[in-house]
């Protein structure tokens, strides 16, 4: 094989951020957002994107250049040329670092023969992810693999859900750590408070499971906005995401709430089908940038 193309998706939070880093469960969905790398044999390594174009570089292409240096420990990579494009918005809670790891795992898996399973995949990207941030959960690389609907911390696959899904991206920076390290603070402080909490959200992600399986997209929504109360509660939510998700309630959605770490980045909206653009409109008008897209089966994939 000289060339093949890979891709990923990027994933929303239907229900448990932050109470997942305690060991809650939570409810997350790949969707239909993804990162494309097309990989060829070269002889020498070279790496594309809008970002520019290098070799091995790990302050512009971390992620990328991490798993040439990891995969190059178990296959012989003399060269590879890799060019990466992508519509998941950088460093907004939508894992678009896990997809570019993922996709790029995959691509180099098939074109050296490396014959790792879809499990290996998740499991590289997840140590790498942990390397280069410190700490990271296994949820979005896990989720970028495998697609669809998962329920973590068990990786237990649910069923597709078909309505629309609307992100409204702040364009504020989400710092993930500062934020976690945040909730430790608040929870540290005032366990007897933060402790019941964080357990009520976990409640939500086990009482979502059999809604989501029904796809009961109205009780969904109930639960996915007493669990951005929960979150507001525990100090993630902002003025900026406030704006947005009242702004996509008001237009007709189901349910809108913090997707990821908050503080800034993204928020999810549900909506019908038919309430889609409207929903979309108001996040806008807003100040947001609103992305309309679909949940997705379909993980880690070749791309013809
Ligand atoms: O913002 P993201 O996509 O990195 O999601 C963070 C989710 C947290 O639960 C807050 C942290 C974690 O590692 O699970």
């Amino acid at each position: 094989m000289q060339k093949i193309t890979c891709s990923a998706p990027g994933k929303i939070y239907l229900f448990g951020e932050h109470a997942v880093v305690y060991g809650e469960s939570a409810i997350c969905c790949a969707v239909d957002l993804r990162t494309q790398v097309r990989a060829s044999l070269s002889d020498t390594i070279r790496i594309s994107s809008v970002l520019g174009d290098t070799g091995l570089d790990h302050d512009r292409y971390p992620y990328v250049s991490s798993v040439i240096e990891k995969m190059s420990e178990i296959t012989d990579i003399k060269g590879v040329d890799l060019c990466i494009d992508s519509n998941i918005p950088v460093g907004s809670g939508l894992g678009s670092s896990a997809a570019v790891t993922i996709a790029t795992i995959q691509a180099l898996n098939l074109l050296f023969g490396c014959g790792m399973g879809a499990e290996d995949i998740a499991t590289l990207g997840h140590s790498i992810e942990r390397k280069i941030q410190g700490a990271a959960s296994p949820t979005d690389t896990y989720v970028s693999t495998m697609g669809g609907v998962v329920m973590v911390p068990l990786k237990k696959k649910l069923k597709i859900i078909d309505c629309g899904i609307v992100i409204g991206n702040t364009g504020k920076f989400s710092s993930t750590r500062q934020l976690v390290s945040n909730v430790a603070l608040l929870k540290k402080n005032y366990p007897e408070i933060i402790d019941p909490i964080l357990s009520t959200i976990g409640m939500i992600s086990l009482t979502g499971e059999e809604l989501v399986t029904k796809k009961e997209y109205r009780s969904i929504g109930v639960l996915m906005n007493i669990n951005q109360g929960l979150l507001d509660a525990i100090g993630v939510s902002s003025p900026e995401l406030a704006d947005l998700i009242y702004a996509a309630r008001s237009a007709g959605a189901y349910s809108a709430k913090i997707t990821g770490a908050g503080g800034g980045g993204c928020m999810v909206a549900l909506a019908h089908p038919s309430e889609m653009q409207l929903v979309a409109s108001a996040i806008t008008k807003a100040g947001g940038e609103a992305i309309i897209t679909k949940v997705t089966e379909q993980g880690v994939r070749v791309e013809n």
